[in-house]
């Protein structure tokens, strides 16, 4: 393997953020703040599209202009032809850009197509969010996959919590090349809310429910029984349901045909992060199987029912914030019951923990990406640790 080595002392550090989704446009976001405000960097943005107009309202909400756009979604992708899309765009754009760090977010085919073009172009990859494991390899689908394929490619490994840096220890990563930094989901959610922008979707006085599905591994029957769980729980006399909708169709073909027209039952288009972030704040119960939702939920006291099978998350359910639900309609039913019916439970869930973070990840990503990348002519080979080439 060609040494990948650490560019030589720069006056800036160019940075690439690839991003292609709208949780990687969240959780990068205050990334690009840090460098943009610090007189070291010099970042960009490359952006796949592998999300359209959930990723483009996200660029444009939180003011992150794109230096390229690959523009690879395309309608009801599948993963194998949008990974072509994406190695072939990405290898071009690293090739041409030459950047000194490729940082990648998350475990989206854009993520590991990001860490693999850069790998292939000898150009240093930092992982942001790194070492989220269920264990089962196809749960979720792709992303455990993803996230397991991105590990041994990466130089900076930017772990969330001590469990995500203990994963990657189990699996040979060296201690020295992994930092424990919370989530730059928190980081931006404090700012989001302490600018005060956004409005709830919530116009109503009944128990607000706050629901978001897309996971592939739970489209068709499973969804469709999960929207059927929804339609029940809606039937109550106190609850009201607000559903940003994702935009894959998907999606839509497992919920519309239960939930279009049901009494108590908002369906919303993807709604932007202030907007979102006012929601969640607003609302009694959530009920997801949204990654970043999970994260977010516990900052602001919101019991979450995790609408999976796995989480690589625990930290929530071992905060006591979160229950691990699963996807069988009875059982989502009955647990969303019982918090709405009792309130001694409802209460020892809803309380604001912060296992993911204290909003100054980006921060430490910076800090430690600049100390790194000052330092002139040392290997950056994965695993390799700051070994003198
Ligand atoms: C992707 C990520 C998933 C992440 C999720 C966040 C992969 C394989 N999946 O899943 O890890 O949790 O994003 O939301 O990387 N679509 C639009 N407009 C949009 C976005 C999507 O029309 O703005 C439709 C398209 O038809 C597209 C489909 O949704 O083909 C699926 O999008 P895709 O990115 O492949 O998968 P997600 O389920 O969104
Ligand atoms: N989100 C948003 N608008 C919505 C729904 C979600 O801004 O209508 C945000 C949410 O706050 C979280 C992120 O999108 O930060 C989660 O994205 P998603 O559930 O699509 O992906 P995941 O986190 O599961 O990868």
């Amino acid at each position: 393997m060609p040494a990948i080595h650490l560019p030589q002392r720069r006056d800036r550090i160019r940075a690439a953020l690839v991003l292609g989704t709208r949780p990687e446009a969240i959780k990068l976001a205050p990334v690009l703040r840090a460098m943009s405000a610090s007189p070291l960097f010099d970042p960009v943005v490359i952006s796949t599209g592998q999300h359209r107009e959930m990723l483009d309202q996200m660029l444009q909400r939180l003011d992150m202009p794109s230096g390229r756009d690959l523009a690879v979604m395309r309608d009801r992708q599948m993963l194998s032809g949008l990974t072509a899309r994406l190695i072939s765009g990405l290898g071009e754009a690293v090739r041409e850009d030459r950047p000194d760090v490729v940082v990648v977010q998350g475990d989206t085919t854009t993520a590991m197509t990001g860490a693999l073009a850069a790998f292939y172009e000898g150009v240093p990859v930092a992982h942001v969010e790194a070492g989220l494991r269920t264990g089962v390899i196809g749960n979720p689908f792709p992303e455990e996959l993803n996230r397991r394929l991105v590990a041994p490619m990466v130089r900076w490994h930017f772990a969330p919590t001590e469990g995500a840096a203990a994963n990657l220890r189990a699996e040979g990563v060296p201690a020295g090349d992994i930092a424990v930094t919370g989530n730059t989901v928190i980081d931006n959610l404090l700012w989001v809310l302490g600018r005060g922008e956004g409005r709830s979707a919530f116009t109503t006085s009944r128990r607000r429910v706050l629901v978001t599905l897309h996971r592939r591994e739970n489209q068709g029957e499973t969804m469709h029984g999960i929207a059927e769980a929804l339609g029940s729980l809606a039937g109550r006399p106190d609850v009201e349901i607000v559903l940003p909708l994702h935009k894959s169709p998907a999606v839509r073909d497992a919920l519309l045909p239960v939930l279009e027209g049901r009494p108590h039952v908002t369906l919303v288009e993807p709604l932007d992060y202030f907007d979102f972030a006012a929601t969640l704040d607003a609302c009694d119960l959530v009920l997801t199987d949204s990654g970043g939702v999970q994260e977010e939920a516990p900052t602001l006291g919101k019991p979450v029912l995790v609408l999976r099978t796995t989480t690589e998350r625990p930290e929530a359910v071992e905060a006591g914030v979160a229950l691990l639900v699963g996807t069988d309609p009875a059982e989502i039913v009955a647990a969303a019951d019982r918090l709405l019916d009792d309130r001694a439970a409802y209460e020892r869930m809803a309380y604001a923990v912060n296992p993911f973070g204290d909003g100054r990840a980006a921060e430490r990503i910076v800090d430690r990406l600049a100390a790194d990348l000052a330092g002139a002519g040392r290997s950056a080979e994965p695993g390799g640790g700051l070994a003198v080439a």
